[in-house]
């Protein structure tokens, strides 16, 4: 068993009858939805699921989850998915892939909000490995590009793998990539993100986590707020 597997079925075991479950996006949130599903079937766990996006809700359907739709949603118990930056004080960095409004959403309205890794993304900073992405209306881009210079940042549109498009997520955003140059305290530049028109959601997720799993050497490491 490789270490997603490990920390998934960790975070799968602790699911509990009744329980209503946002599922993440990503590969480690395959894994979760992989090791919920089995135990929905060969333990009859009885849960009901709610998808951060599309190809996560193909997978849990494909799998034989129950699947709410978002709209029905008046909240939920636990949300559980991976990240691309973990901070020490549980700040994360999110959105290499490309559904981070619902990532958010779900996070933001769940009673729990677990985040599952291995040590490689542990960070000392946000913005240490990765560049924040900030989705965008896509008239937007030109002019919330000038908004973030203004604050430091240097902002690239993300491209397809092959550099032959825009990479477009699944609510029709474009995702601005920004560098910044000096560190920054991330909480701050949430706030500052969140306040420029045309941004439709950012990668820095703020005291919404609950829980971080890491798996090392084989064993979970659990991490709480
Ligand atoms: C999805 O938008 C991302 O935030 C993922 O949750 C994040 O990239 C972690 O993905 P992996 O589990 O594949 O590393």
């Amino acid at each position: 068993m490789n270490d997603k597997e490990l920390v998934a079925q960790h975070a799968a075991r602790k699911i509990e009858d009744g329980m209503i479950v946002g599922l993440g996006t990503g590969s480690t949130a395959n894994c979760f939805i992989e090791a919920l599903a089995q135990r929905h079937h060969q333990e009859g766990l009885k849960v009901q699921t709610v998808s951060s996006s599309v190809v996560s809700a193909i997978k849990a359907r494909e799998l034989g989850l129950p699947l709410l739709a978002v709209e029905q949603l008046k909240g939920l118990d636990v949300y559980v998915d991976g990240a691309d930056e973990v901070a020490p004080d549980m700040t994360l960095l999110k959105g290499r892939g490309f559904d981070l409004v619902r990532e958010k959403l779900l996070a933001g309205a769940s009673r729990e909000f677990w985040v599952l890794i291995n040590p490689g993304k542990r960070v000392g900073r946000i913005g240490e490995r990765f560049p924040i992405p900030v989705e965008v209306m896509p008239f937007a881009w030109q002019l919330v590009k000038e908004s973030l210079a203004a604050i430091g940042g240097k902002a690239e549109l993300r491209q397809t793998e092959n550099k032959d498009g825009l990479v477009v997520t699944s609510h029709g955003s474009l995702v601005l990539d920004t560098a910044f140059a000096e560190a920054f305290d991330s909480h701050t530049l949430d706030t500052v993100l969140n306040g420029i028109p045309g941004v439709v959601e950012h990668g820095i997720f703020s005291h919404l986590t609950s829980a971080v799993f890491c798996a090392r050497d084989g064993r979970v490491e659990e991490q709480s707020a």
